[in-house]
């Protein structure tokens, strides 16, 4: 090593021994006669100091030093005078005095000032190599070095084996567009990039390799959001001869587990379990987030009759009435133009019809556009069932039962944010399970699996899917940590009788589910046992424990929101000849290229 000690290393036990740094010019402050320069490795900072007068070279050298130059020092460690310790770094009750420089290497002027916070995202993307040694970026990366080391001593003690899956595969449904790779060997035909091992992993507990697991990359062409990439990080497994209480004991325990050795945080365990519909009926979503409370009201009840027109219609044609309370904050008031923008917002993004509110003044005692339709008791009874107290407000959606819990739910993430209800280093974990087995697809006009379609139906709502599919609950749970699903996995099918049910509700012929995973399907006839098994977003995960805004801090090198990589430039276009021998029409293919090769 060209380094006796790291940057983090030096402390008051050193003092008076001679040792040698390498690392990066963090800052320098020229004082004249003495050159203070931080010097910074991914370890930490160490403070060096260059007399000047020692040596002409010296002086030369150390007068040289710019940001980022790569140096080695050597020196003798001293204790630093009183009044200049900083106790905020490991290393601030001591300095390396300067005895030997070399400058290993030189860098240009730096395009941002690595630590400055206004530098914008696209800039430190383009020179991401600068941007990872941010120490921020250096505790995102050991930190999920750490989750993921955690991770694999926990699985290999409870007995599961990693096995790899390949990338060049055929495609897998887990919801979004597949990325191809045209195949050269095979003219006319493409590989598609796995958006998830869950065939193989199916297919390796045919082969009897009962608890498997995968640190996996999985590749999904989606609208990306916040909280996505093209290609993400999953915690893969499976097991064999296991119900959903066995996955969810193994997974919570590793949870549990990375939570106590990289947090010190002790979780409690078993977790909660919820089921959608009560997720759905309190949050209006699937993934609630139980850091603070506001839970939705049903209100409907309380509107019967009413003689409101509105809300007695939505409530004859066999919507609802819900409700959500909030404490607003003292002194924050609430305009005519504050509802009329939030209206507009449930109108515009939830598709609700509208949405109502109340003021509580007092007792029985309410200020509300639509207080005339109601006598007192009512309003009282409006109050009490809301949960309300004089001061706050009462927000109504009278709409089908899945449009107002959802646009009450948003409505309530969105004050939780604005109005910071949210307490920080709270973590909040629960299993969302009995999720239904499909979805109404109203353009199709047929049944979507809600996971993937080899998520097996409970048992006792097998009978259900000849003649009420959409109320045939899954065997599939979802984890959630503060808001975000983390997690999610399923009990498969592995009778195929049922399997081929599935497909027949999801619109599959026969033909097309033999060319797609037919593969699978004849795997299941030779000795299939039963099995099931979950992946963890581990992106999302580390974006969680670490606190961070968004995924793409704590992956080295991601992707903007619009799947391209600023570093490389990637994707970019490829060359005639390329095109040629993957046996592709270039001009075709630049037709619609707006940068052209
Ligand atoms: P699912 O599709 O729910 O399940 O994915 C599992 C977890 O992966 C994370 N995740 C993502 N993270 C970042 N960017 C994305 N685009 C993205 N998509 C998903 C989420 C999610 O909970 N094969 C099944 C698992 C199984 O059934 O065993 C699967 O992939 O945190
Ligand atoms: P309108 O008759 O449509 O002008 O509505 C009068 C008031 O009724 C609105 O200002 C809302 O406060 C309330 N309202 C109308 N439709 C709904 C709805 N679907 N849910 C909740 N409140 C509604």
């Amino acid at each position: 090593m060209l380094r006796t000690v790291t940057c983090g290393e030096l402390n008051k036990g050193f003092v008076g021994k001679g040792e040698t740094l390498t690392g990066w010019v963090d800052t320098r402050r020229d004082h004249g006669n003495l050159i203070f320069v931080d010097l910074r490795d991914r370890y930490g900072v160490t403070q060096v100091v260059f007399n000047t007068q020692m040596s002409a070279d010296m002086h030369k050298k150390a007068e040289s030093l710019r940001s980022e130059f790569v140096v080695r020092v050597k020196g003798k460690v001293q204790a630093r005078p009183a009044g200049t310790v900083n106790a905020k770094i490991p290393t601030g009750e001591i300095e390396l005095v300067a005895e030997e420089i070399e400058i290993l290497n030189t860098c240009q002027p730096l395009p941002f000032e690595l630590e400055e916070k206004s530098v914008g995202e696209e800039l430190r993307l383009e020179y991401r190599f600068l941007d990872l040694r941010r120490r921020e970026m250096v505790e995102n990366l050991t930190f999920r070095h750490r989750v993921l080391k955690l991770v694999h001593e926990y699985l290999d003690k409870q007995g599961f084996i990693e096995v790899e899956t390949p990338y060049l595969t055929k495609s897998t449904p887990e919801g979004a567009r597949d990325f191809l790779v045209p195949a050269r060997l095979n003219p006319g035909t493409f590989y598609a990039l796995p958006q998830s091992p869950q065939l193989f992993k199916q297919i390796l507990m045919v082969s009897g390799y009962d608890r498997y697991y995968q640190i996996a990359r999985c590749f999904r062409d989606e609208d990306l959001r916040k909280d996505r990439q093209p290609e993400h990080t999953q915690i893969d497994l499976e097991m064999s001869f296991i119900g959903e209480e066995d996955i969810m004991g193994v997974v919570e325990g590793m949870i549990a587990h990375v939570f106590k050795h990289a947090k010190k945080i002790d979780i409690k365990l078993p977790l909660r379990r919820m089921s959608y519909q009560e997720a759905m009926d309190k949050y209006g979503c699937d993934k609630p987030d139980l850091r603070y409370g506001m839970e939705i009201k049903n209100l409907t009840p309380v509107f019967e009759k009413s003689g409101f027109r509105v809300f007695d219609e939505t409530i004859a044609n066999g919507g609802e009435i819900r409700g959500l309370c909030l404490t607003p904050p003292a002194g924050v008031e609430f305009s005519r133009k504050d509802f009329d923008d939030l209206t507009k917002w449930l109108q515009q993004d939830y598709g609700a019809k509208g949405l109502a509110w109340f003021k509580v003044t007092g007792p029985a005692q309410a200020e509300s556009p639509i207080q005339k339709f109601f006598d007192a008791a009512r309003i009282q009874k409006i109050i009490e069932t809301a949960g309300a107290k004089t001061g706050d407000i009462i927000f109504i959606v009278a709409d089908k039962f899945k449009t107002a819990v959802i646009a009450l739910g948003a409505l309530r993430c969105s004050f939780a944010e604005k109005y910071k209800m949210i307490p920080e280093g709270k973590f909040e974990l629960l299993w969302v399970v009995d999720f239904p087995l499909f979805e109404w697809n109203e353009e199709e006009k047929r049944c979507d699996a809600c996971h993937h379609p080899f998520t097996s139906p409970k048992p006792e709502d097998v009978p259900l899917l000849d003649k009420e599919p959409l109320k045939a609950r899954a065997r599939a749970y979802d984890l959630i940590i503060n808001g975000t699903e983390t997690g999610g996995g399923s009990i498969r099918i592995h009778d195929q009788a049922v399997q081929s049910k599935i497909f027949q509700l999801l619109n599959f012929t026969p033909e097309q589910a033999e060319a797609q995973f037919g593969f699978l399907l004849k795997a299941l006839t030779f000795g299939a046992p039963p099995h099931g098994g979950l992946a963890i977003g581990v992106d999302r995960l580390i974006t969680l424990l670490m606190n961070r805004e968004s995924i793409r801090e704590v992956i080295a090198f991601p992707k903007t929101q619009k799947g391209t990589c600023l570093m490389t430039d990637a994707p970019s276009p490829a060359t005639e000849r390329q095109l040629k021998e993957l046996n592709l029409d270039a001009k075709k293919m630049w037709l619609h290229h707006p940068k052209k090769a």
